[in-house]
C-alpha cells in the first residue's frame, strides 16, 4: 500500500528495455547521438508542429529553466499559491531566473483562478517600481489532482495575451492530464496558448527524464547554452532519449497514465463510500483526504504509506486538530489489490 509518491515507483518495463537496447557501443554525446535526433522527430509529430525540446535531469531544472529563459531578472511569473514552483522548488526557479519574482495567486481546486490573475494584473504599480508582469505558470495536472479543461487554460491565457505575458505550463504530470482530458497533447498546449511546457517522463515511468519543449523554436534562441551553464547537459544524452523515446512510442505514456488515473478513481470511490469524500475532485493520479487522526495511526500502523499535507490547511480546508488531509498518490505500478486492501482497512472497525 504505497501511495507516497508516483516519484517512488520502478522504472516501466519498455523504458528499461530502451535504455538496455540504448547500451551497445559508442555513441555521440552531448546531445550529437541519432536516437537524440529520432526523438526531436517524435515530439514534432506528437505537438502537430516543429518544437524545440531541451531534456533535462529534473522537473525542478525543467521549469526553472524554461521560466528563466521567458522572463527578465525584473520579471513577474504569476502561479497559483500552491503551485510546486513556488512551494517545493528550494527558489530554484527565482535563482535561475536571476531574481524573477513568483507570485503566487488563489483559485479553488488548485486551479488558477482568471480573476485572480487580472486583479494582479491590474494592481501593479508598473515599473520601475513594481517587477513586470512576464510570465503566466500553469500546472497541469495541478498540485491538487485536479486538471484545468481547455476552456480554462484558454480563458487565463487569453489574459496573459492580453497582458504580452508568455506562458509555462508545468507538465510533471501532463500525462495524466492528457489521459484524463482524453484531447490531443497539441490542442491543450500550444493551440490553447501554451508557449513551453515542462512535460514530464519520470513520475510517469522513467528513470529520470524531463524534457522542455517551445513551442515556437525561435523563442528557445540560446536555451542550449543555459541548459549547460546550469549544468543540465546530460553528458551520455542517448539514455535520457532512449527513456523518453519509448515513453512516448505506441502511445505508452497514455497507457500508464490511464492506469494511474484509474487507481485514483478506485481509490475515491472507495474512499467517498466509507464516508471520506476527497477534498478535491480527483481528475488525474492524487488524492487528498481529511482522516481522523486514530485513523492515520491505524493506517500507518498497518504499513500504508503516504505523507501528511501540510499546504492544504487553508481556506479549502481549514486545520483542525483531531485530523489531517492526507494526500494519496498512484502510480502505473498501484494494483487494484493495493488499492482495495486500503480501503479495507479504513472500513474496519476502529
Ligand atoms: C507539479 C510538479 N512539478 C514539478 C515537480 C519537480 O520534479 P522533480 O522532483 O523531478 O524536480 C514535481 C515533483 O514532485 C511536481 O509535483
Amino acid at each position: 500500500m504505497n501511495f507516497a509518491s508516483d516519484n517512488t515507483a520502478r522504472i516501466a518495463a519498455p523504458i528499461l528495455a530502451a535504455l538496455e537496447r540504448a547500451n551497445c557501443g559508442p555513441a555521440p554525446a552531448y546531445g550529437n547521438d541519432p536516437l537524440t535526433a529520432a526523438l526531436e522527430q517524435r515530439f514534432s509529430a506528437l505537438f502537430e508542429r516543429e518544437v524545440a525540446v531541451f531534456l533535462v535531469a529534473t522537473g525542478t531544472a525543467a521549469n526553472a529553466l524554461a521560466l528563466a529563459h521567458l522572463s527578465p531578472p525584473w520579471g513577474a511569473v504569476f502561479c497559483h499559491e500552491r503551485a510546486h514552483i513556488a512551494t517545493d522548488e528550494c527558489g530554484a526557479p527565482e535563482f535561475f531566473g536571476d531574481g524573477l519574482k513568483l507570485v503566487g495567486l488563489p483559485g479553488q481546486d488548485g486551479k488558477l483562478a482568471p480573476a485572480a490573475l487580472s486583479a494582479a494584473l491590474a494592481s501593479g504599480r508598473g515599473p520601475p517600481h513594481a517587477v513586470r508582469p512576464a510570465l503566466l505558470s500553469l500546472t497541469q495536472a495541478t498540485e491538487c489532482g485536479t486538471v484545468y479543461t481547455l476552456a480554462e487554460i484558454a480563458a487565463l491565457t487569453d489574459i496573459a495575451r492580453r497582458a504580452r505575458m508568455a506562458v509555462h505550463m508545468d507538465g510533471a504530470r501532463f500525462a495524466n492530464a492528457v489521459a484524463a482530458l482524453g484531447c490531443s497533447p497539441a490542442d491543450i498546449t500550444w493551440r490553447a496558448g501554451v508557449d513551453v511546457l515542462a512535460f514530464g517522463a519520470t513520475k510517469g515511468g522513467a528513470l529520470g527524464a524531463e524534457a522542455i519543449v517551445f513551442f515556437d523554436p525561435e523563442r528557445a534562441r540560446d536555451m542550449d547554452m543555459r541548459r549547460m551553464r546550469a549544468g543540465q547537459l546530460l553528458s551520455k544524452h542517448r539514455f535520457a532519449a532512449a527513456q523518453f523515446d519509448a515513453f512516448l512510442a505506441d502511445d505508452l505514456w497514455l497507457d500508464l497514465a490511464r492506469h494511474a488515473n484509474g487507481a485514483a478513481r478506485r481509490l475515491a470511490a472507495g474512499l467517498t463510500a466509507a464516508g471520506l469524500a476527497p477534498l478535491w475532485p480527483v481528475e488525474a493520479n492524487e488524492v487528498f483526504v481529511r482522516v481522523p487522526s486514530g485513523l492515520d495511526a491505524r493506517l500507518k500502523a498497518a504499513g500504508a504509506l503516504y505523507y501528511a499535507w501540510p499546504e492544504a490547511l487553508d481556506a479549502d480546508s481549514p486545520a483542525r486538530p483531531d485530523s489531517s488531509v492526507i494526500r494519496l498518490v498512484s502510480s502505473f505500478t498501484t494494483t487494484d489489490e493495493e488499492v482495495d486492501n486500503f480501503i479495507q482497512l479504513i472500513r474496519m472497525p476502529g
